[in-house]
C-alpha cells in the first residue's frame, strides 16, 4: 500500500463532529493502541522526527466536552485538556462560530503590517482581566516561550539591566533563551547548550519537599541568595510560574510569593509571573496570581486564552511595556486575526459559562477523591493544587521518596483504561489533572477512579 492509499484509508473514517455534543462516555472498542492508531504510529515512525514524543499512542479525531474519540473509535476521557489549552473544551461552540466567521473575511494581514480591531480588543480584555487596577498594555505572540522571551526582552530594557532570576523547579519553554529559564535537564535541555546567559537560579518553596519551611522563611533563603550571588543592581527580573506546572505542580507556602514580589518592588526589579499553565480560570480565578494576593508587574499567558489556538501575550505596567523601541515587539504571527477571535470568544466562554467556578468545584472533587485514597494509600505522598489545576504525588510509602517506575506505570495502566492523564514533576512522579473545564461529574469521577484502578493494580 501506498503512504497516499493509506491516508486515504484512515479519513475515510466517518470521523464524528467534535464539541460539546460528542456523547461524554468512555467507549473502548479496541486495545489501545488500535489497528488504525498502529498503522499511523508507523507512518509516524517514518515520518516524524523521532524526537517529538506523544503521551498516549491514538489519534485524535474528534474531541469535545471531556471526552477525545481516536481514529478506532475509541473515546478516552480527557483529564489533560491538551496541557492546560481546552479549558472551554474542544471545538467549543462559541470558539468555532468566532473562527469561522472570521476564515470568511479574512485569515492574515500581519498586525505589525495592518491592523485590525480584535488584536486590540483582545488587549483590552487582557489589560482588564489581569491583576491591578494600573494602567496597562498587552502585545500578543504564538508561544507561550515566545511571549516568556519578550517578557525578559521588556524587563531588560525597561530597566537597562541583564540578570534575570528564575526558580528551581521551574519551565518556562524550549527556545534557548527559555531552555536556559527551565530548570530541568531532562528531556528539555540535555545535550541543546549552549544556553543563554545572565539567568541565575534559586530555590522555591516546595512545602512537601523543603523540611515544610513556611513560605517566609523560604523567601528569606531565596532573597539571601539573590542578593549574595547576583545583586539587584545587576537583575532585570525575577520570573515565577505561581504554581509551578512542569515541575510538579508545586503551590508555594503561604506569604512566598508576596515576600518576592515586595522584595523586586523595593529593588527596581521587574516582578513577572508566568502564567501560561495557571492561567484562564484554570485555579478557580482567572489568574492564580489573584489567590496569593500578589500584583505582577508584567504577567506572561498563553495555553488556555484561545481555546486551543496558538496565542500567547504579555500584559502589564504600561510605564515597562512602552518602554522598548517602537517595532522591537512583534512578529509575523503573533496576534493572529483567527487566533483572536478565538480568544475573544473563548475570554466570554469562561465568563459567561460560569467556568471559574466549574474550577474550584473540580478541585474539589479531585481533592476529595484523592484524599480519601491517600488515607489508606502512604504512596500517595500528597494532594495538591488549586481549583482545576490538581496533582498528586507518588512516593515510596516506606521512605517517602519519589517514585517515579510506579508513576509511570500508574500513567500507563490508566492510558490503556482508556483516561488520559499527564505527569509531570522534576522527579517524574506527579500525576497532574487538568481536565477540560466542561466536563462533567459522572465523566471526571469515571476518569479519577480509572486511575485510582490502576494505581491498586500497580
Ligand atoms: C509555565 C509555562 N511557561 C511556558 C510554557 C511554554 O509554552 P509553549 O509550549 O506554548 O511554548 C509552558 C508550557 O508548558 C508552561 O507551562
Amino acid at each position: 500500500m501506498t503512504l497516499t492509499e493509506s491516508a486515504v484509508t484512515v479519513s475515510t473514517t466517518a470521523a464524528p463532529v467534535g464539541g460539546p455534543s460528542l456523547p461524554q462516555q468512555r467507549t473502548l472498542v479496541t486495545a489501545i493502541p488500535g489497528p488504525k492508531s498502529q498503522e499511523l504510529l508507523a507512518r509516524k515512525a517514518q515520518a516524524v522526527s523521532a524526537s517529538v514524543g506523544s503521551t498516549i499512542p491514538v489519534f485524535t479525531v474528534a474531541a469535545g466536552g471531556g471526552v477525545l474519540v481516536d481514529v478506532d473509535g475509541n473515546s478516552l476521557i480527557d483529564l489533560g485538556s491538551g496541557i492546560a489549552v481546552t479549558g472551554v473544551g474542544n471545538s467549543a461552540p462559541r470558539v468555532v462560530a468566532a473562527v469561522a466567521a472570521q476564515l470568511e473575511q479574512f485569515t492574515h494581514t500581519c498586525f505589525t503590517v495592518a491592523p485590525y480591531d480584535s488584536y486590540v480588543e483582545v488587549a483590552e480584555a487582557l489589560n482588564r482581566l489581569t491583576p491591578g487596577d494600573h494602567e496597562k498594555r498587552s502585545a500578543l505572540f504564538n508561544s507561550g516561550a515566545e511571549a516568556v522571551e519578550n517578557a525578559v526582552k521588556i524587563a531588560r530594557h525597561y530597566t537597562g539591566k541583564q540578570g534575570v532570576v528564575v526558580f528551581d523547579h521551574a519551565y518556562h519553554g524550549r527556545t534557548n533563551l527559555t531552555m536556559a529559564l527551565t530548570a530541568k535537564n531532562q528531556p528539555y535541555k540535555n545535550g541543546f547548550g549552549p544556553f543563554a546567559p545572565e539567568v541565575y537560579r534559586v530555590p522555591t518553596s516546595y512545602p512537601l519537599r523543603d523540611g515544610g519551611l513556611s513560605g517566609a522563611e523560604a523567601a528569606k533563603l531565596t532573597i539571601t541568595q539573590i542578593e549574595k550571588q547576583v545583586g539587584a543592581g545587576n537583575l532585570a527580573a525575577v520570573m515565577i510560574e505561581p504554581i509551578q506546572g512542569e515541575g510538579g505542580f508545586i503551590v508555594p507556602a503561604d506569604g512566598f510569593m508576596n515576600a518576592i514580589v515586595d522584595w523586586c518592588t523595593a529593588n527596581g526589579v521587574v516582578f513577572i509571573a508566568d502564567e501560561v499553565q495557571t492561567g484562564f480560570a484554570r485555579t478557580g480565578t482567572m489568574f492564580a496570581s489573584e489567590q496569593f494576593g500578589i500584583v505582577p508587574d508584567l504577567v506572561v499567558t498563553a495555553k488556555g486564552i484561545a481555546g486551543g489556538l496558538p496565542l500567547s501575550a504579555v500584559t502589564g505596567r504600561a510605564e515597562i511595556m512602552d518602554a522598548p523601541q517602537i517595532g522591537g515587539l512583534g512578529g509575523t504571527y503573533g496576534g493572529n486575526p483567527l487566533a483572536c477571535a478565538a480568544a475573544l470568544a473563548t475570554i466570554e466562554t469562561y465568563e459567561e459559562d460560569g467556568l471559574l467556578e466549574r474550577a474550584a468545584e473540580i478541585g474539589a472533587i479531585v481533592r476529595e477523591v484523592f484524599g480519601a485514597a491517600q488515607a489508606t494509600d502512604a504512596r500517595i505522598g500528597e494532594v495538591r493544587g488549586l481549583g482545576a489545576m490538581m496533582a498528586i504525588e507518588l512516593v515510596d510509602a516506606a521512605t517517602g521518596e519519589p517514585d517515579a517506575a510506579l508513576t509511570a506505570r500508574v500513567a500507563t495502566a490508566t492510558h490503556a483504561l482508556g483516561v488520559i492523564v499527564l505527569t509531570c514533576g522534576t522527579y517524574g512522579n506527579v500525576i497532574r489533572f487538568l481536565p477540560p473545564l466542561a466536563i462533567g461529574d459522572e465523566l471526571l469521577r469515571e476518569g479519577l477512579q480509572v486511575v485510582l484502578d490502576a494505581l491498586a493494580a500497580n
